[in-house]
């Protein structure tokens, strides 16, 4: 063994004694793989191999990895401040132009944002937001959050009490009160003939009516359900979605963290179907992972009521790192990218592309659907295309041989309520050339074949 192979087996091993990971389980970790670095849609690991990044690691390096302008803005911004509180009385200047380039991509109603450090923390705050809002609008009792089934919105308490993924709860139990989840916008599982769009926006009614409006502060949902499978909804989905929360004084938040910064061919993905929410979560690509950093983005009514409050009804929501100068810098820095090299035209147009090319997919026995939007897209798996019954363990299987020919990318394990197959799930950089696109597609047609 040479010297670079020792060094990596005793990171193996370091690893294995002393670093516990998301998800963890010992036997994943039986033979990690170390990245080491990164250059736009190619990861390499220590042992030197390298693989096609298909979910820009975790649906956030949207920019693609290795750019130099991120490190030079974090580099220059600690240089010269590299945190600053921005608490009350405080604040900082790449904060402060963040916010405002933030709001100025964003939908005409949102008036201004608050950071974060990540998605979960996003949600947290997005609920606190909600809850401060209808007690400053004298409703004290709106304190409910309505969740999908399939929803990802982070495992911190609050925001796994909203995800609606059972693997996530069963050693964390009980949720937290005053968080419920209805059916999804799912079309291929739709049980009958109607139009998934409008029926799932109808059992959030139900569910409002059955609780009683004045107890539901808000309603969160993924605009494209990522970590879920990637399940697009129909598109009377959202416009009518709206119209329920407006009739019943619902606010609505979408979780941006995977849609926002480009990633469905918008700045931000309710644009697709016209419709405005309230409050908006974001995080992932706002840095596209250089840094991490996230935010809530709250619409002009919302904003006014911290604006308008007396003393005593102060927003007392905070953390140490709200407004981070460097990961702000940073955040400026990956939006100069992404609009001088029309990165979200490309996730739409490129989107499309990617997603024909998936669909040819449709012929091998194992595929029940192929979905996306934007750059991002799944592929489902089922055991029978007829009767639409779940694959359930191929998912894994054809990820593995997928790593073997080179390409990363994740499965959401079926099951579930309701219940559905394995799905591939796929999200690489929006930049990635047409050319590793093209062979994403051949490594995932290939690796299905080769699984079954
Ligand atoms: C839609 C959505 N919301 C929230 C989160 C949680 O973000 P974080 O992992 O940064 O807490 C994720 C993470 O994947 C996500 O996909």
């Amino acid at each position: 063994m040479n010297d670079v192979a020792i060094a990596a087996d005793a990171l193996v091993v370091a690893d294995q004694r002393h670093l516990i990971h998301p998800l963890h389980h010992p036997k994943d970790h039986a033979n990690a793989r170390i990245f080491v670095e990164g250059r736009g849609a190619m990861l390499r690991t220590s042992d030197g191999r390298e693989f096609i990044d298909g979910l820009s690691c975790l649906w956030n390096v949207n920019i693609g990895h290795g750019r130099k302008e991120l490190a030079d803005a974090a580099q220059a911004q600690m240089a010269t401040l590299a945190y600053a509180s921005a608490y009350a009385g405080f604040s900082n200047e790449p904060a402060i132009r963040l916010a405002e380039r933030i709001i100025g991509l964003a939908y005409d109603n949102m008036a201004a944002a608050y950071f974060t450090t990540g998605g979960a923390e996003s949600n947290e705050s997005a609920f606190k937001f909600a809850r401060y809002y209808w007690k400053r609008m004298g409703k004290p009792n709106k304190v409910k959050i309505i969740s999908r089934q399939y929803g990802y919105h982070g495992v911190t308490l609050a925001a796994m009490s909203a995800t609606s993924l059972p693997g996530y709860h069963k050693m964390f139990g009980p949720l937290v009160p005053e968080f419920l989840q209805v059916a999804p916008p799912y079309a291929y599982r739709w049980p009958g003939n109607g139009d998934a769009g409008i029926g799932a926006a109808d059992a959030v009614e139900e569910a409002i009516l059955g609780q009683g409006a004045d107890t539901i502060a808000a309603v969160i949902a993924e605009p494209v359900m990522g970590a879920g499978g990637v399940i697009v909804p129909p598109p009377t989905y959202f416009p009518r979605l709206r119209q329920i929360c407006d009739r019943h004084d619902v606010l609505l938040i979408a979780d941006e963290v995977i849609t926002g910064f480009g990633r469905t061919g918008r700045w931000f993905a309710m644009g697709h179907w016209g419709v405005e929410p309230d409050l908006v979560s974001f995080a992932k690509g706002v840095t596209s992972g250089y840094l991490p950093l996230g935010g809530v983005m709250a619409s002009k009514r919302v904003h006014q009521a911290i604006e308008d409050a007396p003393p005593d009804e102060k927003f007392m929501h905070a953390a140490t790192y709200s407004g981070h100068p460097t990961c702000c810098a940073v955040g400026l820095a990956n939006i100069d990218i992404i609009e001088k090299e029309g990165l979200v035209e490309r996730s739409a147009v490129q989107g499309r592309r990617f997603l024909e090319g998936l669909e040819t997919l449709r012929s091998l026995s194992a595929v029940g659907d192929v979905r996306g939007l934007g750059m991002m897209a799944a592929v489902e798996l089922v055991e029978d295309k007829g009767s639409r019954k779940p694959a359930i363990g191929l998912g894994p299987r054809v990820v593995a041989e997928a790593a073997t020919r080179g390409l990363i990318m994740r499965q959401r394990g079926g099951g579930g309520t309701p219940v559905s197959g394995d799905s591939l799930c796929l999200a690489p950089p929006l930049m990635t050339p047409e050319a590793t696109l093209d062979r994403i597609v051949q490594i995932v047609g290939e690796s299905i074949e080769a699984a079954s």
